[in-house]
């Protein structure tokens, strides 16, 4: 039975929390790795509507790694990785794009619009919400990072009430399209919109001394505790590109960045609306 003292007190102490996120803007990356249960996935959207309900302004930045994978893997293309970066051929990018604008991203606007005309997809194609510039000077390499990020799309969108759901695919000047690491664009974004937080939903339940450990996650965690994680090698691979663009948001005024395990039924709610919290927190 509902004990309504118990319900009112947790009530109270979230209002506290919810109101110092009302009216800011929290940038979500939506990690491929975390998406392949479709009722963890409905349990993520439910969390971003309610958050989005609250008055919060919601920015969804996804990837879909594994999906891309199913997909090379399926027009005989071995996926490969450099620092946790994919490493993207010309046929490469033909299927990312295809995966992440065509398939993920139209996917998600669509759970987010089920009940309501909340959410809009878009890649940095679109009105050139960003350019991508080439991270390597082969003509075969097709990745690229962030380059000149346009927010007046964004923002308007935001004091609209809808919540933007962004694909890592950016073109440079030529019109030439890349493929760009989702956790580089989910920072770069945060960024240039001045977010309050950035939020990565990821497979692990946050940054772990040793990831086949839970018990070892590390709660709280400062730039200067990262960077020695990071020299150290505890930090590798996917989580490489994640913490460099911690780094970065947290020493351009982004106030917390938090690292939470997106397979754990409403870990959002859970890291945002409680005391405890459930991930890594990382602070200046
Ligand atoms: N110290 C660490 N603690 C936790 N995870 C770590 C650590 N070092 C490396 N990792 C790896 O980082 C991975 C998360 O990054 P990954 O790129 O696979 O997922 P994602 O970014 O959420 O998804 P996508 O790349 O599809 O958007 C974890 O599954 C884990 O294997
Ligand atoms: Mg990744």
């Amino acid at each position: 039975m509902l004990n309504s003292t118990q319900f009112i007190q947790d009530l109270m102490s979230m209002s506290s929390l919810i109101r110092q996120y009302v009216g800011q803007i929290i940038v979500i990356k939506y990690g491929g790795s975390a998406m392949q249960d479709e009722s963890l996935k409905k349990a993520v959207i439910d969390d971003i509507l309610f958050l989005h309900l609250l008055g919060i302004k919601i920015v969804v930045v996804h990837g879909g790694g594994p999906i891309i994978n199913h997909w090379l893997y399926k027009c005989n293309i071995k996926p490969s990785f450099e620092n946790g970066v994919r490493i993207t051929d010309q046929k490469t990018m033909e299927i990312v794009q295809m995966v992440l604008e065509g398939k993920v991203n139209k996917n998600l606007v669509s759970m987010l619009n089920l009940f309501g005309n909340y959410a809009i997809g878009l890649s940095g194609r679109d009105l050139n919400l960003m350019h991508a510039v080439p991270l390597s000077s082969n003509s075969n390499d097709f990745v690229g990072t962030v380059g000149k990020v346009n927010t007046k799309i964004l923002t308007s969108l935001l004091k609209d009430g809808y919540i933007p759901v962004i694909a890592s695919i950016a073109s440079d000047s030529l019109g030439r399209v890349y493929n760009i690491n989702a956790d580089t664009v989910a920072g770069a974004l945060s960024k240039a919109l001045k977010a309050q937080k950035l939020i990565f939903l990821t497979d692990t339940s946050g940054i772990m001394f040793d990831i086949a450990k839970p018990d070892t996650l590390l709660k709280n965690l400062t730039v200067p505790q990262v960077l020695d994680l990071k020299q150290n090698n505890v930090i590798k691979g996917g989580m490489i590109p994640k913490v460099d663009c911690c780094i970065d948001v947290l020493r351009s005024k982004v106030q917390s960045v938090h690292i939470i395990n997106g397979c754990l039924p409403h870990a959002l709610l859970l890291e945002m609306l409680t005391s405890d919290r459930v991930g890594s927190m990382l602070t200046l």
